[in-house]
C-alpha cells in the first residue's frame, strides 16, 4: 500500500508533462494551421494585385531599378565629345531607329556644362534605366562619365570616340568661329571674329590657351573634383582606367569605320545596317566646318610643348594601343573590307544533371 502510493506519487508529474506535451502539441497545431492559412491568404492577396514590380517600386525606387534593369535589352550611354566625329556617327544611329526598332535620346544638359548637378545623375541614372518603354536605348549627350553604380545601378553599356588633342581644338576653336555646313543660321558664340588660331596662340588668347585642351581626360575621368583639376595625373590614370574597365568601345575619329564595324559586331540588333551605311553613306560626313587654317609649325610645336598636351595625348595615344588590339582580335580585313570576326566561341562537352547534353 504505501509501497504503491509512493509509486503514484512518483509517478504524478509523469502524467502531468504527459498531458502538458499533449496540450502544447496541439496548441502548436492549431498556431501553425492559422499561420499557414493567414500566409495563403497573403499570397493571394498579392497574386491579385496589378503589378507586383509596381509594389516593389513604391517600396524602393532603387530595388525596382534592379528588376526591371534584368532585361537583356541593350542600354548604351555615348557622352560624346564634341568636335570629333560625334555629329555624324549619331546620325547614322538617328537613320537605324525604324529598321532596328531601337530608341535614340539626346540628352540636353543646361548651360552646356559637361558637369551635372549630383540629383541629376541621380535621377538620369534611375530614369535611363527602369524606362523599359524605351529601350533598347541609344543616349548621347555631352557630359562627363556618370558611374552608374554610384547610385546602385547596374552599368550601361558606355562608348565614345576620342580624337587627337590639338586637331580637335583647332576644329573647335574654327567651329565657333565659323560654324559648319549642318546648321547654317546658327550664329556661333565667336561669329565674327576672323583671328586665325597662330595669331591666338600669338596673343595668348582664351580659347587657344592650352588649358583648353583639359577635355577628353575630364570627360572620361568622370564627375569628381579631382577630374576637372587641369594637369592631374590621378584624373589621367582614372580616365584610363575607366577606359579599359567602364566603357565597353572607345574608338578613334581617325578610326571611323573601323570603331563602326566593332560597334555592329558587339550590338548586332541594335546597330544592324551600320557599317554598310557608312560605308556607301552620304551621311558619313554631315558636319564638316566651313572654314579652317593649318597652324604654323610654331604653333603646333608651342601647343605641344605644353604639360596639358603631353597628358592629353597620352591618353589618346593610350586610346589608340588599346583600340588597335581590339582590331586585331576582333576584325579580319576581306577583300579590302574589314569584318568582325565571328563565333570564335561555342560550347561542348555539355553535361547536366541528366547526363550527356551536347558533346
Ligand atoms: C537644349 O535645350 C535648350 C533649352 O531648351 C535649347 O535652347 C537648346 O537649343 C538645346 N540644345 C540642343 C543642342 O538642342
Ligand atoms: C523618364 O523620363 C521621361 C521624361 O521626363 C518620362 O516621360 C518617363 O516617364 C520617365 N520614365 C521612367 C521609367 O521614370
Ligand atoms: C566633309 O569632309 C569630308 C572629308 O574631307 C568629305 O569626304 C565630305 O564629302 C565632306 N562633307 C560635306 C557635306 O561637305
Amino acid at each position: 500500500m504505501r509501497v504503491s502510493r509512493q509509486i503514484a506519487l512518483t509517478k504524478r508529474p509523469i502524467v502531468l508533462f504527459g498531458v502538458l506535451v499533449v496540450f502544447i502539441f496541439f496548441f502548436l497545431e492549431m498556431q501553425i494551421g492559422q499561420l499557414k492559412s493567414e500566409n495563403k491568404e497573403l499570397r493571394d492577396s498579392v497574386d491579385n494585385l496589378p503589378n507586383e514590380n509596381h509594389i516593389r517600386s513604391l517600396l524602393s525606387p532603387l530595388h525596382a531599378m534592379r528588376v526591371t534593369d534584368q532585361s537583356n535589352e541593350p542600354l548604351v550611354v555615348y557622352n560624346r565629345v564634341p568636335k570629333t566625329g560625334s555629329t555624324s556617327f549619331t546620325h547614322q544611329v538617328y537613320a537605324l531607329t525604324k529598321e532596328n526598332q531601337i530608341y535614340v535620346l539626346h540628352v540636353n544638359i543646361s548651360a552646356n556644362s559637361l558637369k551635372m548637378a549630383l540629383p541629376d545623375q541621380y535621377k538620369m541614372v534611375q530614369n535611363m534605366t527602369s524606362w523599359k518603354e524605351r529601350k533598347p536605348a541609344f543616349y548621347h549627350g555631352h557630359f562627363a562619365y556618370v558611374d552608374f553604380e554610384q547610385f546602385g545601378a547596374r552599368e550601361p553599356i558606355y562608348i565614345n570616340i576620342l580624337r587627337e588633342p590639338l586637331d580637335r581644338l583647332i576644329s573647335h576653336y574654327y567651329f565657333m568661329r565659323y560654324g559648319d555646313n549642318l546648321r547654317k543660321g546658327l550664329k556661333r558664340k565667336r561669329q565674327g571674329d576672323t583671328t586665325t588660331f597662330d595669331e591666338c596662340v600669338a596673343q595668348k588668347g582664351h580659347s587657344c590657351d592650352p588649358r583648353e585642351l583639359w577635355l577628353q581626360v575630364p570627360l572620361l575621368c568622370g564627375q569628381l573634383a579631382e577630374c576637372w583639376k587641369v594637369g592631374s595625373q590621378w584624373a589621367l590614370e582614372r580616365a584610363k582606367q575607366n577606359l579599359l574597365t567602364r566603357y565597353t568601345l572607345v574608338g578613334l575619329t581617325e578610326k571611323m569605320e573601323e570603331f563602326i564595324v566593332v560597334l555592329e559586331a558587339i550590338l548586332p540588333n541594335m546597330f544592324k545596317g551600320i557599317s554598310s551605311k557608312y560605308r556607301t553613306g552620304k551621311d558619313s560626313h554631315v558636319r564638316n566646318t566651313s572654314h579652317k587654317e593649318m597652324p604654323s609649325e610654331e604653333t603646333i610645336a608651342t601647343m605641344k610643348s605644353t604639360k596639358v598636351y603631353r597628358m592629353e595625348k597620352e591618353l589618346y595615344d593610350f586610346a589608340a594601343k588599346q583600340f588597335e588590339f581590339i582590331l586585331k582580335t576582333s576584325t579580319v580585313l576581306e577583300n579590302g573590307i574589314l569584318q568582325p570576326k565571328t563565333n570564335l566561341f561555342h560550347y561542348e562537352k555539355i553535361y547536366g544533371p541528366k547526363g550527356l547534353i551536347k558533346s
